[in-house]
């Protein structure tokens, strides 16, 4: 078999990708090693930037999205018993956010596909990607139980964090560069309405916690748990007994969240990584296959979506003009953003936990810096642009 866009990954990334090429003309086949009610319900993060809205948008993939997303114009902060409110599109020139969970993106895309776009083979496994620096890179991959190879003008690692296709970029031109945290999420979703209208984000001297909802019924709430903490410790009245302490402010103490059903419960852990460059010969890297953030912030969807806008974008001026211009500049136009969002996730992560090591004098720092953002509209403002989205750059 051969296509123009060999796509290894039916993530966000891939099925994104897909579809901005079929949109353009342009064929593709996506190979996804799991199977679809799997990645129906692999449960991930929730939020969209604008831009990203505006993408899936045009896209022919906003339908649901506009019917059931829930638009966010603002975040809380709680820290030392106070609440903060930053208001995004007063500090920002109108951007804002949805709420609508990655899974049900992943669903909406999944479903044009099939029903409009090029090959979407589930249980399809790439093992190799070979002649990255030829013009013809072949995928080996197992569909059904048969090795098969699939030969391609491009071809492009959507395939997650554990994927295969970074292996395809010799290590003599690759750098990863790391960074692990001392803690993890322990995170519910609960059948609870959220007595919130936007997310939480709570330092406490317990540890940090995050408000969050999946729809004007379900909340999803996280609690920082030490690495290697088992959810079994963690029985529901605890959890709940704990977020509540956490988000507890002074001024209103019988706060409380509305306690539900717990339909899921599981640790995930804390990563920074980037891999650099995103690109070698005619193999690219897009989304958690070149970059992974911690959750706090909200960038790894965000992120994955713009790799593949400006990839999309570059293989279509190609298509058109000839040119490789943009696929040439693609790793550098994305790792200029992946920085960007990698610092914010990390200022996020790093001002709002509390590691069990660190001295009363870094709480106080962290302090001081949430009452900076609270009292100046310059630092809420840095906060407010990078949570709901830097512009595309330079191809826009
Ligand atoms: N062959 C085929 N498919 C593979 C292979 C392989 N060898 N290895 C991994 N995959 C598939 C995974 O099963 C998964 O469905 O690639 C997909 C990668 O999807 P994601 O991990 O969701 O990555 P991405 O599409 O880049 O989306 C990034 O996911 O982890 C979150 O926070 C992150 O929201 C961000 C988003
Ligand atoms: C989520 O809703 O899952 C979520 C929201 C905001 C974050 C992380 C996760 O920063």
């Amino acid at each position: 078999m051969h296509t123009t866009v060999g796509i290894i990954g039916g993530g966000p990334s891939g099925l994104l990708l897909a579809r901005l090429l079929h949109n353009a003309g342009i064929d593709s086949v996506v190979l996804e090693s799991r199977d679809r009610a799997y990645v129906e319900q692999r449960q991930r993060a929730g939020i969209l930037e604008q831009a990203t809205v505006d993408v899936l948008r045009e896209a022919g993939a906003g339908a649901r999205l506009d019917r059931e997303g829930l638009v966010h114009d603002g975040i809380e902060l709680r820290f030392d018993g106070r609440a903060h409110r930053i208001d995004f599109p007063a500090l920002t020139g109108g951007r804002r956010v949805w709420v609508y969970a990655q899974t049900e993106v992943v669903k909406d895309l999944i479903a044009l596909q099939l029903d409009e776009g090029g090959p979407l083979l589930f249980e399809a496994e790439a093992h190799a990607v070979e002649g990255a620096d030829t013009e013809r890179p072949v995928i080996r991959y197992t569909h059904e139980g048969v090795e098969k190879t699939l030969t391609c003008d491009y071809v492009i690692g959507c395939d997650g964090f554990h994927g295969v296709t970074r292996g395809a970029v010799p290590e003599s031109v690759r750098t990863t560069y790391e960074r692990t945290y001392p803690y993890s999420w322990l995170g519910i979703l609960a059948d609870a309405a959220p007595v919130y209208d936007e997310l939480i984000y709570a330092h406490s001297e317990r540890g940090f916690a995050l408000a969050s909802m999946r729809s004007p019924s379900v909340s999803r709430l996280y609690l920082q748990v030490p690495n290697g903490t088992d959810p079994a410790d963690w029985p529901d009245e605890r959890i709940w007994d704990e977020l509540d302490t956490r988000f507890a402010v002074t001024a209103d103490a019988g706060w409380r969240l509305k306690r539900g059903t717990v339909t899921a419960k599981a640790v995930l852990p804390m990563r920074s990584s980037v891999t650099e460059p995103m690109r070698y010969g005619r193999v690219f890297l897009a989304g958690d296959a070149a970059h992974i953030v911690p959750p706090t912030g909200a960038k790894g969807l965000n992120l994955a979506a713009a790799d593949v806008i400006v990839l999309a974008r570059a293989l279509i001026h190609l298509r058109d003009t000839g040119s490789t211009e943009l696929l040439d500049a693609y790793s550098d136009t994305c790792l200029r953003r992946v920085w960007r969002a990698e610092h914010f996730s990390y200022f996020m992560t790093t001002t709002l936990h509390v590691d069990e090591g660190q001295s009363a004098f870094e709480t106080r720092l962290q302090l001081s810096q949430l009452d900076r953002v609270a009292s100046s509209p310059h630092a809420a403002a840095e906060l407010a642009e990078n949570y709901t989205g830097l512009p595309l750059g330079p191809v826009d």
